[in-house]
């Protein structure tokens, strides 16, 4: 189908989009976090979700209310939306997840869509098979063909205007992912969560969620929305935005707060170590941490007259931060420095580090979705010498011509010397002709005291050009390379340091 969404903006792999749920009346803007609400307990009521928070969209479990006798007969009387007083847009997740942790459920991929219409869900979810990781491929492939029997009995059901999820396995099996991802894409269905996360998700282990991620992107169809099933940590939703995904859940905010943890977006902390707290949100303004503590779940009598729990009100400050790191996410996005934002983020966390990493070793297939122009580009790691955009910039110098004798320097254009031309060199993008100076990425902000991987990648940059000039005579006067990266300087390519000459 895929009409329902629209993409209106790209950085990196990163986008701004809206989805349309025509079942619920309305359109979401993504990237868009779904709080998970347990149907059984509201720790946060969902219409303070919507309305103090901005959750156009939740997530709840359409198993847990068809098992609960106490409950199911009035979902399906009242409906979903005014059972839970949420008048946005509501997906239901199938009962997988249980199938995961207990190994067996006692319904139907047809019997649980079914159930979800009833209910009045917007979005539902097949019974897939959340596989999970380092099992041996044989387990991979097989839980993977029972999935696919799922997605095809969801396409057979009536389903209406209900969306309905096409979630993606495989494993830790990149190329099982990219086939789960294509034959996902194939369906008619709707949206499209990578499954199976949680368990790299709980240990960090983000450079796999990484190229599990891009290992589905690259089977799905550039234009399908993207679900990251069960990611919902600030640290992580730059990141997890810039490899492609658009939809995040998360039930982290109520989780962490029943054992006394509060979010970040570097981490996690507990309350009992806290002596102040970093944050401006309502929880965090009106209270200290010795404070919260002393509420001890017994519920306070707060100014606004409610009695709200430690674990209630630390689970508002996770919401807020995350939300908070949503919108700082979308506004990276518009201005074009989405992967600042993940180097930012990066030196919180080494496991974040491992993230971008990974990330960037995708750099070529991020390039394909980055604007040619935006906000200026700002060296602020070694990581930034690996951006699509340094990328972009050595594949157009292999495509430039050259007169037959060159100079390109560090240093300003010596007053007079016999050269057809003079360009100029900027680490890490490498030469350049001095026309296209004010032009993206080349008006890039780098640090006075440049890198070794900044002289790497210029080296590169330099290599890329005279591999496509052959019969160009090419100089090079640089400041000061280190040895690695005069080595990845061709030997046709004549060198000179700035330094020694004192310019
Ligand atoms: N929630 C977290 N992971 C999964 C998954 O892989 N499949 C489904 N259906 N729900 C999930
Ligand atoms: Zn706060």
């Amino acid at each position: 189908m895929r009409d329902h969404f629209e993409i209106r903006d790209h950085d990196a792999a990163g986008r701004i989009g809206r989805l349309e749920v025509p079942r619920a009346g309305v359109t979401v803007e993504t990237p868009a976090l779904l709080p998970v609400v347990n149907p059984n307990v509201l720790t946060i009521e969902p219409r303070r979700l919507a309305e103090e928070f901005g959750a156009e969209m939740l997530i709840t479990n359409s198993y847990i209310i068809r098992s609960t006798d106490r409950i199911r007969g009035r979902v399906l009387d009242q409906g979903l939306h005014e059972f839970l007083g949420f008048d946005g847009a509501i997906m239901t997740d199938s009962g997988s997840f249980q199938l995961a942790e207990y190994g067996d459920i006692d319904v139907t991929t047809e019997e649980i869509i079914e159930f979800q219409r009833e209910i009045g869900s917007d979005v539902a979810t097949p019974v897939d098979v959340p596989t999970p990781p380092d099992v041996d491929r044989e387990r991979a492939e097989r839980e993977l063909a029972t999935t696919k029997t799922a997605l095809a009995d969801a396409e057979a059901a009536e389903t209406g205007e209900m969306l309905v999820n096409a979630p993606v396995q495989g494993s830790t099996f990149p190329d099982l992912r990219e086939e789960a991802g294509r034959h996902a894409s194939a369906t008619g269905l709707d949206v499209f969560p990578v499954g199976a996360m949680v368990p790299l998700l709980n240990s960090y282990r983000y450079a796999e969620v990484v190229e599990a991620v891009r290992a589905a992107k690259r089977g799905l169809d550039p234009d399908a929305p993207v679900h990251l099933f069960g990611a919902g940590h600030p640290m992580m939703l730059a990141l997890a935005v810039a490899a492609g995904c658009d939809l995040f859940d998360s039930a982290a905010y109520a989780l962490m707060a029943r054992d006394g943890r509060y979010l970040t977006v570097s981490g996690t902390e507990h309350l009992e170590d806290m002596e102040y707290f970093p944050c401006s949100c309502p929880v965090c303004a009106d209270h200290t941490p010795a404070e919260l503590r002393e509420l001890d779940g017994s519920g306070e009598d707060d100014t606004d007259g409610t009695d709200r729990s430690a674990e209630e009100l630390l689970a508002e400050h996770n919401l807020h931060v995350t939300f908070e790191e949503l919108r700082r996410v979308k506004a990276a996005i518009r201005s074009g420095n989405l992967l600042q934002l993940v180097d930012r983020r990066a030196r919180g966390h080494p496991a974040m580090l491992d993230g971008l990493r990974t990330l960037l070793d995708h750099a070529d297939e991020l390039e394909r979705t980055d604007p040619v122009s935006k906000d200026a580009f700002f060296y602020t790691s070694h990581e930034s010498a690996r951006r699509p955009e340094v990328r972009r910039h050595h594949d157009r110098l292999s495509r430039l011509a050259v007169p037959d004798r060159l100079l390109l320097t560090e240093s300003d254009a010596p007053s007079n010397h016999d050269y057809d031309a003079v360009w100029r060199v900027k680490p890490p993008f490498g030469p350049f002709p001095r026309a296209l100076s004010e032009t993206y990425p080349l008006t890039a902000e780098v640090p006075e005291r440049v890198d070794g991987a900044a002289q790497v990648a210029a080296a590169e940059g330099v290599a890329s050009l005279a591999e496509s000039n052959p019969d160009a005579e090419l100089t090079l006067g640089h400041d000061d390379w280190v040895p690695r990266a005069l080595d990845a300087v061709p030997d046709g390519v004549e060198t000179e340091n700035l330094r020694h000459l004192g310019r």
